[in-house]
């Protein structure tokens, strides 16, 4: 057993209650150990203490139970923990491509004077490679505990909406740390999905910290490649779905992260590839990571191009033209709307004149907030009612078993922009529709 004081690992903290750090928490507790969650917003922590998570994340709901408190107060967290996870949001700077780091060096600055004995504080948010040894320095320059006091890294892979699984049996874990007591006590912390045949890599703290962002770079060159090809298809009369469908069966190359369609968006892969992108440039390996730069404009045209679609299907302009909007969270099974490539979509035809009604099953709450001149419909139906140009930009299981026949009565005119390539085009053709996808022949 490995102790940071007098007792084994079984004390934990949990610092940032957003979509990572709520399900860790939430899984931490499931897995047995007492967890406090924390975080500065009052409103958050009063929901989550009763129960409710602030956001939708399926099958996160049932574990907010006991074992698992939460608190607004930094000297609750030092006395209670042994190990704290500081899980806080690490967004991108206002008018540059560079992380946002002030919430990770809050948290360690509010915490560290207050860590008066051995603990192990555990980051996990995305930060740019060097800032976890850092913070390692300073942390045990400001925290009583001196040297007492460490710091591991151990980033997080996660995918929202899929969190309780993604949390409860990572496909690997790593652990960047700077002594054999650290690696054991996180060793001993995920003793349960270890035993369940999780790998369990550790690392020193760059390495630790580099997987998570070259990951994401990866995915996204993944989605950026798909989508480049999807351009060429255009350009030939070749289906990109079809090439997605051959690439994937190849192992070397696999099916994961190749859907074709309106490109990655959210909290994390936008951010975190421009964020590497910048801290290239500081460490003078910008070259090496230049093709970024085209990861992110490829995904970016995504975007523009599926507005070029619903044009094009609106007769060459979408001035006050009713269009219809399936989905604008950034993914199915998620509320995020953060860099929506949807809701991008969606506010870029209003701001060419159209009169765009949005449906979202879960989303629309948090879309109304960020753009009220947009309407929003209760029902997928009722966002297409009388729409001369509908489109499906995020892939929600009910849009994609949609009936075209329902669909087609309420619409003015058949005309469906597929932004995910989630539909069977052969029904909507047969209901009439005229049916458009990126890098699809028509
Ligand atoms: C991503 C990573 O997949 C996680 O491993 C990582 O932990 C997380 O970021 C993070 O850094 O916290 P997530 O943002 O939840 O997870 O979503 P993904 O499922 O990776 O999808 C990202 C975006 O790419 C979505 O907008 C999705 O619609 C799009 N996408 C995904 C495609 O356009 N094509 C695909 O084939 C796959």
């Amino acid at each position: 057993m490995v102790a940071y004081g007098e007792d084994a690992v079984s004390r934990i903290t949990v610092i940032g209650t957003g979509y990572l750090g709520t399900a860790h928490a939430a899984c931490l507790a499931e897995m047995g150990f007492e967890v406090l969650g924390m975080d500065v917003d009052q409103e958050k922590v009063d929901a989550l203490t009763r129960g409710v998570p602030h956001f939708y994340e399926p099958g996160l709901e049932p574990l907010l139970h006991s074992g698992l408190s939460f608190t607004t107060s930094y000297a609750e967290v030092a006395v209670f923990g042994d190990v704290h996870f500081v899980c806080v949001g690490t967004p991108q700077r206002a008018g540059s491509y560079r992380a946002d780091l002030s919430q990770i060096y809050g948290c360690i600055h509010a915490l560290g004077p207050l860590l008066d004995r051995p603990c192990l504080v555990v980051g996990k948010s995305t930060v740019p490679v060097g800032t976890a040894e850092r913070l390692a320095g300073q942390l045990s320059r400001i925290s009583p505990a001196g040297h007492g006091c460490e710091l591991a890294w151990n980033p997080e892979f996660l995918r929202e909406g899929h969190a309780v699984h993604d949390t409860m049996r990572p496909n690997r874990i790593v652990a960047g740390v700077t002594s054999a007591r650290a690696e054991a006590a996180l060793r001993e912390l995920y003793a349960g999905p270890i035993a369940a045949g999780t790998p369990f890599l550790a690392t020193d703290l760059p390495t630790a910290e580099l997987v998570k962002v070259a990951a994401n770079a990866f995915l996204a060159t993944k989605i950026s490649f798909i989508n480049a090809m999807a351009e060429v298809c255009e350009a030939t009369n070749a289906d990109v779905a079809k090439l997605s469908e051959a690439l994937a069966l190849d192992p070397r190359i696999g099916g994961a992260a190749l859907r074709p369609g309106l490109g990655f968006g959210g909290g994390c892969l936008p951010k975190d590839i421009r964020a590497f992108l910048a801290r290239a440039e500081e460490l003078g390996v910008d070259q090496a990571l230049s093709f970024l730069r085209e990861v992110d404009s490829v995904n970016m045209r995504c975007r523009a191009r599926v507005v070029d679609l619903a044009r094009e299907l609106a007769g060459g302009s979408l001035r006050d033209q009713a269009i219809g909007v399936l989905g604008v969270a950034f993914k199915p099974d998620s509320d995020d709307i953060r860099d929506s490539p949807a809701l991008d979509v969606a506010a870029t035809m209003h701001r060419l004149g159209a009169t765009v009604t949005v449906y979202d099953p879960v989303a629309l709450g948090n879309a109304c907030q960020v753009h009220p001149e947009l309407s929003y419909a209760g029902s997928a139906l009722d966002a297409i009612t009388s729409a001369t140009v509908t489109l499906l930009l995020t892939e929600w299981q009910e849009f994609c078993d949609a009936d075209p026949e329902e669909f087609g009565r309420v619409v003015a005119k058949r005309n469906i922009v597929d932004g995910r390539n989630a539909l069977d085009a052969d029904p909507w053709r047969e209901a009439g529709w005229t049916y458009r996808a990126l890098g699809r022949p028509y």
